[in-house]
């Protein structure tokens, strides 16, 4: 719960800026923290093998090479979920779902209509790498940021299994970095008009997957307005009656933010049962951001 409170006032103090060291740097040393931030990649790992499943399937076998290598890709992502779960059993610590804000509904909840229903093969494949490419980024630098602090702490067996496992994982990941920046310049040399609808996709999803990460850390009070803002954002990079759709769908989820609701009473309660203190510590954080 200490970490808790620590990573709301890191995130004040960065000025809402994401730093994966400085926040892991909290996580680390924090035993319960840490199981549950491993618990929570187990998660994702799983979790994206049935979206990139049901990618498959919508493609529909075309182009066959792009589904070939996103067959690769799951398995692998099988594959870490895998390695997580066995590094979890090894550690005799408790395997079950993450108690925070999901990263991965908060990103489904955030992607347009070219994703969630496509009506042009191509948009979608465009769409469909650049949403995969962002969210690749994102893991491949928290997983450099994670390597980075475990190995500034003293280095016992845990640590060490730890270290490896997700060392393992990272490798892997760059190359999902790899191979979608490869189509995603494969399509973009088609022609200036692909180039352009790369450019913006990569922009779209760029600022999709900053928001839907912004949103598991950010818990004080305003975090609902700030998500107002980054669906603005969103929406400023679609075609002005596109764009509007897709703010007013995506509003009433985004003001009433039940998952957001519900991980702040998850910590409250976590708090008055663990140690009325560090509520009282957690409280004001969560109202200003600042103890
Ligand atoms: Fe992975
Ligand atoms: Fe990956």
């Amino acid at each position: 719960m200490k970490a808790v409170v620590e990573l709301l006032e890191a995130y004040r103090r960065s000025r809402r800026r994401v730093n994966a060291r400085e926040f892991l740097r909290l996580i680390v040393p924090d035993p319960d923290a840490h199981a549950v931030t491993l618990n929570q990649y187990r998660f994702n790992e799983a979790a994206s093998c049935t979206e990139l499943a049901t990618l498959i399937q919508q493609l529909d076998g075309q182009p066959p090479e792009l589904v070939r290598d996103l067959a690769q890709h799951l398995a692998e992502e099988a594959q870490h979920a895998a390695w997580l779960t066995e590094l979890l059993v090894e550690l005799d610590l408790s395997v079950e779902n993450p108690p925070r804000l999901s990263y991965l509904s908060e990103f489904n909840h955030l992607l347009d209509p070219q994703v969630k229903q496509p009506h042009h093969h191509e948009d979608f494949v465009i769409a469909s790498l650049a949403a995969i490419n962002a969210s690749e980024k994102r893991g491949c630098e928290n997983f450099a940021a994670h390597i980075y602090v475990l190995k500034q702490q003293p280095q016992t067996a845990e640590v060490s299994k730890i270290c490896q496992t997700i060392e393992r994982i990272w490798v892997e990941e760059v190359e999902h970095i790899h191979w979608g920046n490869r189509w995603l310049a494969h399509i973009a040399a088609q022609s200036p008009a692909h180039r352009r609808q790369v450019e913006v996709a990569k922009l779209r999803y760029g600022l999709i997957e900053q928001a839907a990460y912004k949103a598991t850390l950010d818990l004080t009070i305003g975090a609902e307005w700030r998500r107002v803002q980054d669906l603005v954002s969103i929406a400023r990079t679609m075609p002005l009656w596109t764009g509007i759709q897709y703010f007013v769908t995506r509003l009433p989820r985004t003001v009433l933010a039940p998952d957001l609701q519900i991980t702040r009473i998850y910590y409250i309660r976590q708090a008055l049962q663990q140690n009325p203190q560090e509520f009282l510590k957690l409280l004001p954080t969560l109202i200003w951001g600042a103890s």
